[in-house]
């Protein structure tokens, strides 16, 4: 009898140079190691967001009348909807802290340069995906806050010259936030984005399984830690870190849910209506320099960041380019110091505004 040449699975499946270079593959110790996680926890909050966003997929109903009704029932019927939807809101949250940070570390850090030009390419338009979501994510709960600040987010392109008005109406689905609008926003959210996305986070892996990480110059290498399986078991140990935090968080502050916008009747936008957190930046310098310039500077801005594999002119022979690094933190500092004046800013409009005035006279005559 002619015995079956045995075959692994890994051969099976076509795996076998996957897996050697994953064997393969170390991670340097130096001063700078722990910046390794960040990359590895966005993995980890776009993963809960793919998961919590299916099962929340069954009971979401992307029509302006049942859109917010079907959120209702996600919280109150469904049973454990609340703790899905709250962990899919705080881990979007987490998942753009994640990136943020792992972007600016793997900047300051030089990690772009070869062989790794791809990867730093690949990462921004992840982190443009990224905002994507939260972009139109923000809309789908069709409540006041998530429509008006639609409204407003659509408006901003038109202050472009002559294709501003066809850019703000190709967004909307129409001239004005309606069910065209949400149904767009919902196609994206659910479809277009987690399509392109997952497809770039398996590219960006890919790669960094086949470069390796790298270290910044100029940093002493005091060793190497074998990535399968012993790094992997110090990352895991991260994430179960990250989950404890997120299912903490989760729990103690459920993401609330304001009131139910009615196209119907149209109402006045309430005070301080504002983006996520990290659009506020933005949202600031709009407010402080004129839209059109905004839009062109940050368009710049975006494609000069792409291309700084290239722009840094020290990468040949992995020099410190300290220009770079000052780069990095000035761009830090730029984006927080604007996040603070723009809630500064909405404080104090909400302080301001004829309701709350009222409501404080109101107070004032009770207590006498
Ligand atoms: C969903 C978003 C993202 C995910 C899931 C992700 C995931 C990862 C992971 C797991 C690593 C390996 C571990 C590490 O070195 O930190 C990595 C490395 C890297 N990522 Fe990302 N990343 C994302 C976005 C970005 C962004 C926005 C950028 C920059 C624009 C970027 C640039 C890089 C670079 C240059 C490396 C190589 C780091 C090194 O070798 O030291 N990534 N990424």
């Amino acid at each position: 009898m002619n015995e079956q040449p045995k075959i692994s699975l890994i051969d099976a499946l076509h795996l076998r140079q996957t897996y050697d270079a994953v064997k393969a593959k170390t991670v340097p110790h130096h001063r700078a190691s722990i910046w390794y996680y960040f990359g590895g926890l966005a993995l980890f909050f776009f993963i809960i967001q793919v998961v919590t966003g299916i099962l929340l997929l069954f009971y979401y109903e992307p029509t302006t009348d049942t859109a917010y009704k079907s959120v209702q029932k996600i919280v109150t019927q469904v049973p454990f909807g609340w703790l899905i939807r709250s962990l899919h809101s705080w881990s979007a949250n987490g998942l753009v802290l994640m990136v943020f940070v792992h972007m600016f570390s793997a900047f300051i850090m030089k990690a772009y340069r070869a062989p790794r030009q791809m990867m730093w390419v690949s990462g921004v338009i992840l982190l443009l995906l990224i905002l994507g979501f939260g972009f139109t994510g923000y809309l789908l709960p069709w409540d006041e806050t998530a429509y008006f600040a639609t409204k407003i987010g659509t408006e901003v392109p038109k202050a472009l010259p002559i294709i501003g008005e066809s850019v703000s109406s190709l967004i909307k689905g129409a001239n004005d936030v309606n069910g065209a609008t949400l149904t767009r926003m919902f196609a994206l959210h659910v479809g277009v984005l987690p399509a392109l996305s997952i497809l770039l986070v398996l590219v960006h892996i890919g790669m960094i399984m086949l470069f390796g990480s790298s270290s910044p110059p100029g940093m002493k290498v005091t060793g190497e830690t074998r990535y399968f399986p012993n790094y992997l078991i110090k990352e895991m140990m991260v994430w179960l870190l990250g989950f404890a935090i997120l299912i903490c968080v989760a729990v103690l502050y459920p993401w609330g849910i304001g009131h139910a916008y009615d196209l119907a009747n149209p109402t006045e936008p309430p005070p301080g209506i504002h983006p996520e957190w990290y659009f506020m930046f933005l949202f600031q310098t709009l407010k402080i320099v004129p839209e059109w310039m905004v839009i062109i500077g940050f368009g710049v801005v975006a494609v000069i960041w792409t291309l700084i594999p290239w722009l840094d002119k020290r990468a040949g022979n992995n020099k410190k380019s300290p220009v770079f690094t000052i780069i990095g933190i000035v761009a830090i500092l730029y984006m927080c110091v604007m996040t603070t004046w723009a809630y500064i800013s909405v404080s104090q409009e909400q302080k301001e505004s004829p309701a709350s005035r009222q409501e404080k006279n109101s107070d004032s005559t009770n207590v006498k």
